[in-house]
């Protein structure tokens, strides 16, 4: 994506320095443009559990450099499975929702456990890093190809006036490696000469609507409208909202769509005002070994302060500012579980199936093993 004239990715390495991975530290945004440099397994981990990088696409990305830097970290004083093991199970204890971190882990795992030539074991890590990212630029191109398809007809059925589309938290380009899951339909609608306006919900506790989403359209020219949580049911019932496209940090194989917390109250008032639906997602965010979305994913709790406390610009500094009494208890659930039933489709790198899970094996019949080793059953 371009950021004035200059084109970026969300993670990335430079020749001049290759044992330094490069970020953009999402904290800052939208007032500052802050590239963090990272050069440890550990830093990795904190910028993905301290959110300088974030969204689910993003964080398996980073998790694929951090195994890289594990790979240069090895020292020979305990076996290379273990040194690996210990370095995957500290990178997927930094966010527990978000099935992509998880899938890049285990993908370098896999890689990783075949070499034999300590030589190799780094360059090997970099390379299934780079695929890692390269697959996942891929697949937000290809969900926009799919999901912009479902905007220009419902254009050509308004005569051309603009789409009205509700998005919820930053399922952006800043969430992935490039052009994002919710937002790439929508960037390849204004592309086309489709006439577009989003609805942005602000997404509290963290604001990724308000900061990130609305920064992306910002810098795309794409015309939009940030809004508080609360208002998505009152457009929609007023005919205000002609579509609602979200991202999701896990879907199960049978079609309920963990995502920001607030996506399922978003999901039951389209529900009831017969508006779609649709959740956006490479395969890599699908869990294919766990049925129940509601009882088994993991919903990730983050600390108090952000609930308690708004970030913002006073005086041209970035600053916080304490919301609630200062002695309240605040409760800060990241993600909640919408179910497959009020979900109207899933646009994934592959076309558009329903939230179901024959639709969804349709799509990956490579996948069709693991209709049988079904959790809880
Ligand atoms: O907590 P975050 O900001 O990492 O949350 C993840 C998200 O950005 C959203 O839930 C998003 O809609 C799905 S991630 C592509």
């Amino acid at each position: 994506m371009k950021v004035g004239d200059k084109h970026y990715r969300t993670i990335w390495m430079e020749n001049r320095k290759p044992k330094s991975v490069f970020v953009i530290d999402q904290r800052h945004l939208p007032h500052q443009f802050v590239i963090e440099e990272i050069t440890s397994l550990d830093a990795m981990c904190v910028a993905i559990k301290d959110m300088h990088v974030r969204g689910a696409g993003l964080i398996g990305a980073a998790a694929g450099y951090g195994m890289y830097f594990a790979a240069l970290e090895f020292e020979g004083n305990q076996s290379l499975e273990t040194h690996f093991f210990e370095a995957a199970e500290k990178l997927k204890a930094t966010r527990p929702t978000a099935i992509d971190l998880t899938w890049a882990v285990n993908k370098q795992l896999s890689v990783l456990s075949k070499i034999t030539n300590l030589d190799e074991v780094s360059t090997k890590a970099l390379q299934t890093a780079h695929e890692i990212a390269d697959l996942n630029a891929e697949h937000g191109l290809k969900i926009g190809e799919h999901g912009s398809s479902l905007i220009e007809t419902i254009g050509q059925q308004k005569n051309g006036e603009p789409v009205n589309i509700l998005t919820h938290c930053n399922a952006g380009w800043l969430a992935f490696v490039d052009y994002g899951s919710a937002t790439s339909p929508i960037y390849h609608a204004f592309e086309k000469g489709i006439s577009v306006h989003v609805w942005v919900d602000e997404t509290r506790p963290r604001n990724q609507g308000a900061r990130l989403t609305a920064w992306e359209l910002k810098e795309m020219g794409i015309p939009h409208t940030v809004i508080a949580d609360n208002t998505g049911g009152h457009l929609m019932q007023h005919g205000m909202v002609d579509m609602v496209i979200v991202g999701s940090d896990r879907t199960t194989f049978t079609g309920d769509v963990a995502n920001k917390i607030g996506t399922y109250l978003k999901a039951l008032a389209a529900n009831d005002n017969g508006i779609p639906f649709y959740v956006t997602l490479p395969s890599s965010s699908i869990d294919w070994e766990t049925k129940n979305g509601l009882n088994d994913i993991p919903i990730e709790e983050r600390g108090a302060e952000e609930v308690k406390y708004i970030q913002g610009l006073v005086d041209k500094k970035i600053s916080k500012v304490l919301l609630t009494p200062k002695d309240s208890k605040a409760a800060n659930y990241a993600f909640d579980v919408t179910p497959a039933r009020l979900v109207t489709g899933l646009i994934t790198e592959r076309g558009i199936c329903e939230a179901n899970a024959e639709s969804i094996f349709n799509l990956f019949p490579e996948r069709k093993q693991f209709e049988h080793t079904v959790k809880n059953e």
